[in-house]
């Protein structure tokens, strides 16, 4: 693959230097590694910061009354939701955890929104004492636990989930809004809890939500759970979720924001009240393209298949064993692969789905070369794990020419914390 396509696929103003090496950030690979080791994932803040306000002004031209949630879980590190809230965005959280993350990151809590299927009643209780403020309903049970924790005197701000029974072209892990879906309710038993929090004195109605997926390449599914939201009736949010595409392969062709939002607001003014106030939850199309991991490759093994070994993979990026996302990758001294060597990228875990890329050309792969995986900002920080003892890698903010360690690798001794025995 010649360089300049696979270089369109790293951070905005990642280019090669004069000895060919990878920058990003304007900080070239090499360095990155030999300061932070590897593997190392690494953000152009840049790339973050100029996505986070083209999401902002792209949905304010087209709906003044409406906000950004950035989906934390995309990317729940707390310098990267910072960055979020810099750029005037409200964090979307999933759980406790994320709700501390945030709170670190400096958000306005009212512009928190809780999500989760299964939330338990210290969340909802942490939601409730730190001013979070929507709660998303996804069923009955969250009422109960909302009706027993908010103190007398006060209610809080719900919107309620529904299953808008949309499907779209992508894996089955990641689709949500689809009959059946465990999040949410089905409209008949979403009508029926909306009645219900309307009667309660602690709970007070605000809008409803849907989301109908991930990695999502074209708007039209996305536009559709509008309407099965206003067949509940007018309220004064409408929530429609995150679940644009993100560009990982040469030959993805996302939809832009602006395309994705033209479409979605196009139905919005068809279907909703002018005055309501649209939410969208942008995650993975947010943050996957703004980084990249570094890898450096331990072992080049030739038979039938040749496997270029690194010192990750799905300790660090379970994307592809979790629903077969496609990664390209290069090495980074030398990206242009155009002649290149088809090979197959491993990871260094105890399973043969440990693949980062199954066939994938390299420049002449060696023994301690670096290999660098663009478009690893979603989903890969969240979901990286101990397995075999991996300890969970840095991640690096780079911007023009300056880097910045924003969370430090794991540690020997942090594998053994939490021993009590
Ligand atoms: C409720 C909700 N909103 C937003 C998102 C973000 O989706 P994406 O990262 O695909 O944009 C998710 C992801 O699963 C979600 O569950």
């Amino acid at each position: 693959m010649p360089a300049e396509r696979l270089l369109d696929l790293f951070p905005a103003g990642s280019t090669t230097d004069d000895d060919g090496m990878l920058t990003i950030g304007g900080c070239r690979s090499d360095n990155l590694a030999a300061e932070y080791g590897t593997p190392v994932l690494v953000v152009a803040e840049d790339a973050l910061r100029d996505r986070a306000r083209e999401y902002r002004s792209a949905l304010t031209d087209r709906w003044p009354r409406s906000r950004v949630v950035f989906a934390s879980k995309a990317f729940p590190c707390t310098a990267v939701q910072r960055v979020m809230v810099q750029e005037g965005l409200g964090l979307d959280v999933a759980g406790g955890g994320e709700i501390l993350t945030a709170l670190r990151a400096g958000v306005d809590p009212s512009l928190i929104v809780l999500h989760g299927n299964a939330k338990s009643t210290e969340e909802i209780t942490m939601a409730v004492e730190n001013g979070v403020g929507l709660v998303v309903v996804d069923g009955p049970d969250d009422v109960d636990r909302l009706e027993a924790i908010v103190p007398a005197g006060r209610a809080q701000d719900v919107l309620v989930r529904i299953i808008p029974g949309v499907t779209a072209d992508t894996h089955a892990h990641v689709l949500t809004g689809h009959e059946g879906s465990k999040f949410g309710l089905a409209p008949a038993a979403a009508a029926e809890l909306i009645g219900r929090i309307e009667r309660s004195p602690r709970v007070r109605m605000r809008g409803v939500h849907a989301h109908v997926g991930s990695q999502i390449l074209e708007p039209e599914p996305l536009a559709a759970a509008v309407e099965p939201l206003r067949a509940l009736g007018e309220f004064e949010i409408y929530d429609l979720g995150g679940g644009l595409g993100a560009r990982y392969t040469w030959a993805d062709r996302p939809p832009s924001v602006a395309r994705y939002l033209d479409v979605l607001s196009a139905a919005a003014r068809s279907e909703l009240p002018a005055q309501a106030e649209i939410i969208i939850e942008p995650g993975r199309s947010m943050v996957a393209s703004s980084a990249a991991t570094i890898y450096r490759v331990t072992t080049v093994k030739r038979g039938a298949i040749t496997f270029v070994a690194v010192d990750g993979g799905m300790g660090d990026n379970l994307e592809v064993a979790l629903f077969n996302q496609r990664f390209e990758a290069g090495i980074a001294s030398r990206l242009n692969a155009a002649d290149g060597e088809v090979v197959t990228v491993v990871g260094r875990h105890c399973e043969s789905g440990d693949v980062l890329i199954d066939g994938v050309p390299l420049a002449d792969p060696r023994v301690d070369d670096l290999l660098a995986v663009p478009a690893t900002g979603a989903y890969c920080f969240t979901m990286s794990n101990n397995y075999n003892g991996n300890r969970r890698i840095p991640v690096v903010f780079a911007v023009d020419g300056r880097s910045r360690l924003v969370v430090r690798r794991e540690t020997w001794a942090d594998l053994t914390l939490r021993d009590v025995e």
